[in-house]
């Protein structure tokens, strides 16, 4: 795919002022929402659930982009689709039966995404990835927004690519954590197609500036 894309991270949003951060993203530039579920067990944080994601569907008007960082993500497939979900993103360490997780995402008409730590191997989803609509590489140790890149990201786009080409598959790669306009374009020139951005974008004091600029320098 050529058209890079950008997905503001809603964890870093104002949760009081919800409804407002949702239509800034609905006018600017962003192709997606991308949306943190944190259980306290698989990471040391805990997000948001079911309600929230049912808020920002009934207002949000691009692809709602979930990326569950839950252990047994299966028991909330089919609540997740309900919800709105396009994409929903499982982590490659909580799933047991992966194969099988990725097929019940598809049969809820959803996309299927698998995330990897910073430690995971791309080799794993050697047997997998044209099951695979998107992989989700984590730049950072998922759990909390800003934080620092991981730069061995760039080596792990590279080979992710690679395998996708070998295998001839049509998977998206979509880096997520410690994104700013520094990396952008290293990490869309290495193989990324979706950049996540949540500290950089609403942390800043001209929101839709800040993703316009980050939508320009992925596809310049
Ligand atoms: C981290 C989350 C990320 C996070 C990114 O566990 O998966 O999506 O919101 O935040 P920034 O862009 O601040 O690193
Ligand atoms: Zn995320």
């Amino acid at each position: 795919m050529n058209y890079k894309l950008i997905a503001p991270s809603i964890l870093a949003a104002d949760f009081a002022n919800l409804q407002r951060d949702i239509e800034m993203v609905n006018q600017s530039e962003a192709d997606w929402f991308h949306i943190d579920i944190m259980d306290g067990v698989f990471v040391p944080n805990i997000s948001f659930g079911m309600p929230v994601l049912q808020a920002i569907s009934k207002h949000a008007k691009k692809t709602i982009d979930v990326h569950l960082m839950i252990v047994d993500p299966d028991r909330y497939i089919k609540t997740f689709a309900e919800l709105g979900s396009n994409v929903l993103t499982v982590h490659y360490e909580a799933c047991t039966h992966l194969h099988r997780t990725l097929q019940a995402i598809k049969t809820e008409g959803m996309k299927a995404g698998v995330a990897l730590n910073p430690h995971t191997n791309i080799s794993l989803l050697e047997d997998t990835i044209n099951d695979i609509d998107l992989v989700c590489l984590m730049s950072v140790n998922p759990g909390f927004g800003g934080q620092s890149f991981i730069k061995n990201t760039y080596k792990k786009i590279k080979q992710l690519k690679e395998l996708i080409v070998k295998k001839g598959a049509s998977t998206l790669i979509e880096i997520d954590g410690g994104v700013t306009n520094k990396n952008a374009k290293q990490l869309v020139d290495s193989g990324a197609d979706v950049l996540v951005a949540g500290s950089y974008v609403f942390k800043s004091d001209n929101q839709i500036g800040t993703i316009k600029s980050l939508k320009e320098i992925a596809n310049s």
